[in-house]
């Protein structure tokens, strides 16, 4: 900036000088060694504030171009900075707060129910088995959490995953869809495969697969007794997509908006119960970012929800 303003001063400067100087040498020197005849030295005065002024003009535009211009853009900038790290602060704190207090329900509820049995409720056999059972649940609702939160650390801080590589779709979903079974069976929900060989993605496996567990479990969780759940990969316009398709609760629309962001859930109670973290769909919008691939959902409430993830190719 201080160069450039050097610059500018230097410009106005020399142009004044050669001005001077011309006019000097143009008109007024040879008017004051010959006989003055015709042209009045006022008209030699005029052009040379004509020029002059022309000159200045064409500097002050040139000043604005580089100068004043790009400043603007700068403070503007700067603002646009301030207001997203503002932004970013607002969010960090939400969720440090977030996280404690998703952190303190089970921990409260353990320390609570150890006490309990300290208390002398251990001599019951069946209220011990029956607490014992309650401090196993919560503890896994911890250890899930932590487990979330690493994940997303993970992908937020973007390690470079080590597997990757092209990989063929089929063969990951259908690994991931076989470990989902024991799941879907226990609430008698189908789950229905069809997979394009074809189709196959640049990216690491092992994040996939998180990405598809996360929204296969949502689609059996989310789906009532008796339910299916489609699992679909193929390839629609030279793109890799895979679609997870469920006949379930459905979302309500006022609720897709924020449906990815982290610890939001839709109906807290139902999805605490079930064991969620809320932290799920927050992971499959990292993991679709991490490769590039283009996340939408379409839903309804009591109709189902579909969940599109396509991939360039
Ligand atoms: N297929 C679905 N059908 C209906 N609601 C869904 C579906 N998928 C997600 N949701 C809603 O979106 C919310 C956020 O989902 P997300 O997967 O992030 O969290 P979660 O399932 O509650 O917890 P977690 O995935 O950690 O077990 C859920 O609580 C649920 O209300
Ligand atoms: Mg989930």
């Amino acid at each position: 900036m201080k160069n450039k303003f050097l610059i500018a001063a230097a410009e106005i400067i020399g142009f004044t000088l050669l001005a001077l100087f011309l006019v000097y040498k143009l008109y007024i020197l040879p008017r004051m060694a010959e006989a003055y005849d015709g042209v009045p030295v006022e008209s030699g005065l005029l052009i040379f504030v004509c020029v002059y002024l022309i000159g200045i003009i064409a500097i002050g535009f040139h000043i604005y171009r580089s100068m004043i211009k790009p400043a603007g853009r700068a403070q503007e900038e700067l603002k646009k900075a301030a207001e997203e790290s503002r932004k970013a602060e607002v969010i960090r704190k939400e969720f440090v707060a977030n996280v404690s207090h998703e952190l303190k329900t089970p921990l409260t509820s353990i320390s609570g129910f150890i006490e309990t049995l300290q208390q002398g409720a251990a001599e019951d056999p069946e209220i011990r088995t029956k607490f014992i059972d309650i401090i196993a649940i919560e503890t896994s609702r911890l250890k899930r959490l932590i487990e979330d939160l690493l994940v997303l650390s993970d992908i937020e801080n973007r390690k470079e995953s080590a597997d990757t590589k092209e990989f063929c779709v089929r063969d990951v979903l259908e690994k991931t869809v076989e470990a989902l079974e024991p799941i879907a069976e226990d609430k008698d929900v189908r789950l229905i495969a069809d997979y394009d060989e074809e189709a196959r993605i640049y990216g690491s496996p092992d994040r996939f697969r998180q990405m598809m567990v996360n929204l296969i479990e949502n689609a059996i969780k989310y789906s009532e007794q008796g339910g299916r759940v489609w699992v679909t990969a193929g390839i629609t316009d030279g793109k890799t997509q895979v679609i997870v398709r469920d006949e379930g609760i459905g979302i309500a629309e006022e609720h897709l908006e924020r449906l990815f962001e982290r610890f939001y859930r839709v109906d807290k109670s139902r999805s605490t119960k079930a064991g969620g973290t809320g932290l799920g769909l927050s992971i499959v919008k990292h993991i679709a970012a991490l490769f590039g691939a283009d996340l939408k959902v379409e839903s309804k409430a009591g109709e189902g929800s579909v969940f599109y993830v396509t991939f360039e190719r």
